[in-house]
């Protein structure tokens, strides 16, 4: 009986110190993840004809497709440009047709260069036009990135010190700020140093101060005093007064929806890379810390921090993969040792978890390497907007593992 017991005792202990036991870099099989991912995005290229239609959301093998003027439509090739850049560096024989692949789906988003309609265009251009560019140089990505940038800067009104993200650039009643739109402000900085210019005849100047602008107000605006965030910040367009906080895509309107919180985690990152302003690095701390505070043992949030639905159905681990990218990047540009090397194990377990099961999936029946997304907070596990796979998952769990890659000895 005694011995019995002792067995019992022996293996919840051994059972609990695996389970805390801190994860070792080694546990992430990045070649075997990217691989993966690789063949997920090959096999919708090979079974699409038609280039003009993207992969968008799935709850099972087939992706719905969206056309070129969606916000989510460059995740596709940005997808692909990570692939070409993680073949590049290791040498896969078919490094080429991963660049043809790129370039033929980016090629496709060319018009949008003109799209003023929505804040979208830094997620839809930066993420296949921008890693094209950075990747090969050739000038006629830049020209569309240019163009971008300054369609971007009409949307911005001096009133409000912000980039309008939705509704007509006209409407004079309504002006509706989300605190997605962080994630934006790079084409505008990127644009500002490599001789852009602002609509309405703008200087290069011009568009990185409409991107200061908008993170001084969105610091002042989004943030609640426990370093949450809203959703959605209404404004006079007239006065620049707020009119309202609240949601869209979160739980409720004093909630916090997680993917917004990832998307203030990383943008504010970005923007203390871009200017080296200390307060966008505290910002970006602050809403990582409440992030991590919250984080359930799994490391993939719920879709809205204050849901009750901590089920697997409801989680949301497109928001983890945009933490763990923004998690590398404070690690890499901040120069603080301890704070580097707490963003670096955040990061690191952040991504074990993500190249995991039950989140990374190897099944022929999903769309998507990472599953377990959801679009929206919602409480029906069979609806569309939750338990899915979003194409924009994937395109963040490649740049996380192409971080984790390169910060490897
Ligand atoms: N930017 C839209 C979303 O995160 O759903």
């Amino acid at each position: 009986m005694k011995t019995n017991l002792f067995l019992v005792v022996l293996i919840l202990v051994l059972r609990w110190s695996i389970f805390l036991a801190p994860i070792e870099a080694g546990e992430i099989d990045v070649d075997k993840s990217v691989s993966l991912i690789a063949k997920k995005l090959a096999a919708f290229d090979q079974s699409h004809a038609d280039k003009t239609a993207f992969p968008n959301e799935a709850k099972g093998a087939e992706w719905s497709t969206v056309p070129a003027k969606d916000w989510v439509a460059g995740f596709y090739p940005g997808a692909m440009w990570y692939v070409y850049e993680f073949a590049e560096r290791h040498h896969w024989a078919d490094q080429t047709v991963w660049k043809q692949r790129a370039d033929l789906w980016t090629t496709s988003m060319t018009q949008e260069q003109f799209n003023t309609s929505h804040h979208d265009l830094g997620f839809m251009m930066f993420d296949c036009f921008g890693h094209g560019y950075r990747l090969t140089r050739e000038p006629r990505y830049k020209d569309v990135l240019l163009q971008s940038a300054k369609s971007l800067s009409s949307r911005f009104l001096s009133s409000v010190g912000m980039i309008r993200s939705w509704g007509k650039v006209t409407d004079m009643t309504n002006y509706r700020v989300i605190i997605d739109n962080m994630m934006n402000l790079e084409l505008l900085m990127w644009a500002a140093n490599n001789g852009g210019s602002a609509a309405n005849d703008g200087s290069s100047a011009d568009l990185a101060k409409i991107a200061i602008s908008h993170a001084n107000r969105a610091m002042v605006e989004f943030f609640r005093p426990d370093n949450s965030t809203y959703h959605v910040v209404e404004f006079d367009p007239t006065t620049g007064a707020v009119k309202r906080k609240r949601t869209s895509q979160g739980k409720a309107d004093e909630s916090c929806w997680s993917r917004g919180q990832t998307w203030a985690i990383y943008g504010f990152a970005y923007m203390y890379e871009a200017t080296h302003d200390k307060k966008y690095l505290d910002q970006s701390i602050k809403a990582a810390d409440y992030y991590l505070a919250h984080l359930p043992a799994d490391h993939v949030p719920p879709a809205d921090f204050n849901s009750d639905l901590t089920a697997l159905e409801f989680k949301d681990s497109s928001a983890a993969a945009i933490a763990t990218c923004a998690f590398f990047r404070i690690s890499r540009v901040c120069d603080d040792a301890a704070v580097k090397a707490r963003f670096s194990k955040a990061a690191i377990e952040s991504l074990a978890a993500i190249t995991s099961k039950p989140y990374f999936s190897d099944s022929a029946d999903k769309a998507s390497a990472l599953v377990y997304q959801a679009r929206n907070y919602h409480t029906d596990p069979n609806h569309r907007l939750t338990n899915t796979s979003l194409i924009w998952g994937d395109y963040y769990l490649m740049e996380a593992l192409l971080a984790y890659d390169a910060s490897k000895p």
